[in-house]
């Protein structure tokens, strides 16, 4: 499919943003080894969720739209084929964790992005807890015992630290991750509401063996992550009002609402609550007054990898040379996200160059509509998309249908704000 974007004058609505993608998976993953009910309200509808709603179903969960019969720490059952992981990396990254310590073997596979991206990240740390675990093609589990271990990991990715923990969940001893920056905490925090023997010092956590956890009972917040695309558009095109409602403001996923702050923007946060364990709030942007460059340097690039592609374009608009790096991960994602929104913004106008961890970006710019590529990656589509409604004219965008994998009805929201 190809989506056409027009510019637009200013954006005004209020919306309701997916689910939490993030959080979905580990509330379907996490809630498969409960015991008992587990009720999951507000879950993503996007495919990636969707690709785990299809594994946990496959290793014998029973579940319907919200609600879901967990089997406990040992009752799930050998899939009869491949696990299909789709284009979800963090399905498949956290049922390897989850299934290397079963007692048959699990094979995960995915579609061919999916098969293109680095597994020895969780494949290496599994094997020193005594796992049985290979790749390519992704195997795991077995009758190996897990044994705990203490891993500095190397690189900064909450996908690997969820899926030591999850196997530490059947480890003999202590299993500890210590983190070089600190990354999303949904495993840790939803964990710690299920009963687990959890502690957090910092960037370290550490657990235990579990027995037993108890079932869930959540709303899923909005994705903030989602909400990266409308604090940019909303925050660049003068005269515009949205609001966001529900929209998860974990501290370790909002970086970003950080960062365009420093930079003028005016992003206000009401009905503060917590949900589930997660902080929660209404977002209300307004358009950003003076705007300053943008400075993402190492530690902090970790901190809002997803939203990375739309502040590239944010930064096209802003006056003065914006540097973002330490971000090389974006080049290992559903796509190299640092070539693909090079290729994308250049088309547009913008003075952009990636660099091997980064980009360098001058503005501003008045970017023009162009046709352009996803490259099949949702987060470069959605990122191109709010370029469109800042460009004049009227932007193409190719293989546009894998917004799907994480917000369904962006189209739809993005005509409702124009
Ligand atoms: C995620 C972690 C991040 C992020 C991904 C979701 C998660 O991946 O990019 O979209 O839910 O744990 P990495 O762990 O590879 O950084």
């Amino acid at each position: 499919m190809i989506a056409t974007i027009r510019g637009a004058r200013k954006l005004e609505g209020t919306i309701r943003l997916p689910g939490d993608k993030s959080i979905s998976h580990r509330a379907l993953i996490l809630g498969s080894v409960a015991t008992g009910r587990s009720k999951l309200r507000g879950l993503s509808a996007g495919a990636d969720v969707h690709s785990t709603v299809a594994c946990v179903r496959a290793l014998g969960v029973d579940l319907d739209e919200s609600e879901l019969v967990g089997r406990g720490m040992d009752g799930l059952l050998a899939p009869a084929g491949p696990l299909d992981c789709g284009n979800s990396g963090t399905t498949m990254r956290l049922l390897a964790g989850l299934l290397a310590g079963q007692a048959f073997t699990s094979e995960l596979t995915g579609d061919e992005s999916l098969s293109r991206r680095p597994m020895d990240r969780v494949v290496a740390p599994l094997r020193q807890m005594g796992a049985a675990a290979s790749w390519p093609p992704l195997r795991v589990g077995g009758a190996a015992a897990l044994r705990g271990l203490e891993y500095q990991m190397p690189i900064a990715s909450a996908q690997v630290k969820s899926a030591i923990l999850l196997a530490g969940l059947y480890a003999e001893g202590v299993t500890a991750v210590v983190e070089p920056v600190k990354t999303r905490n949904h495993t840790e925090l939803m964990l710690a509401s299920m009963g687990a023997d959890l502690k957090v010092d910092g960037r370290r956590v550490e657990m235990r063996r579990a027995q037993q956890l108890e079932p869930l009972d959540i709303d899923v917040p909005g994705d903030f992550s989602a909400a990266a695309f409308w604090l940019v558009a909303a925050g660049l095109l003068q005269g515009s009002r949205v609001r966001l409602e529900s929209v998860g403001v974990n501290p370790t996923r909002t970086a970003f609402a950080d960062i365009l702050r420093a930079s003028g923007w005016e992003i206000g946060a009401s009905r503060g609550r917590t949900e589930g364990g997660e902080p929660v709030a209404d977002l209300d942007i307004r358009p950003a007054g003076a705007t300053r460059p943008i400075q993402v340097r190492d530690g902090v690039a970790a901190e809002m990898i997803d939203e990375l592609p739309v502040l590239a374009v944010a930064a096209t608009q802003l006056a003065g040379t914006s540097v973002i790096a330490g971000a090389s991960e974006l080049r290992v994602k559903e796509s190299n996200r640092l070539a693909a929104m090079e290729e994308g913004l250049l088309a547009m106008g913008a003075d952009i160059v990636a660099e091997d961890d980064g980009w360098v970006i001058s503005g501003p710019r008045r970017l023009e509509g162009a046709r352009v590529r996803s490259q099949g990656d949702h987060r470069v589509a959605m990122a191109l998309a709010v370029a469109g409604l800042l460009a004049d004219g009227s932007t193409e965008i190719e293989d546009a249908e894998c917004v799907e994998i994480s917000y369904p009805g962006f189209f739809d929201h993005l005509e409702y704000l124009c």
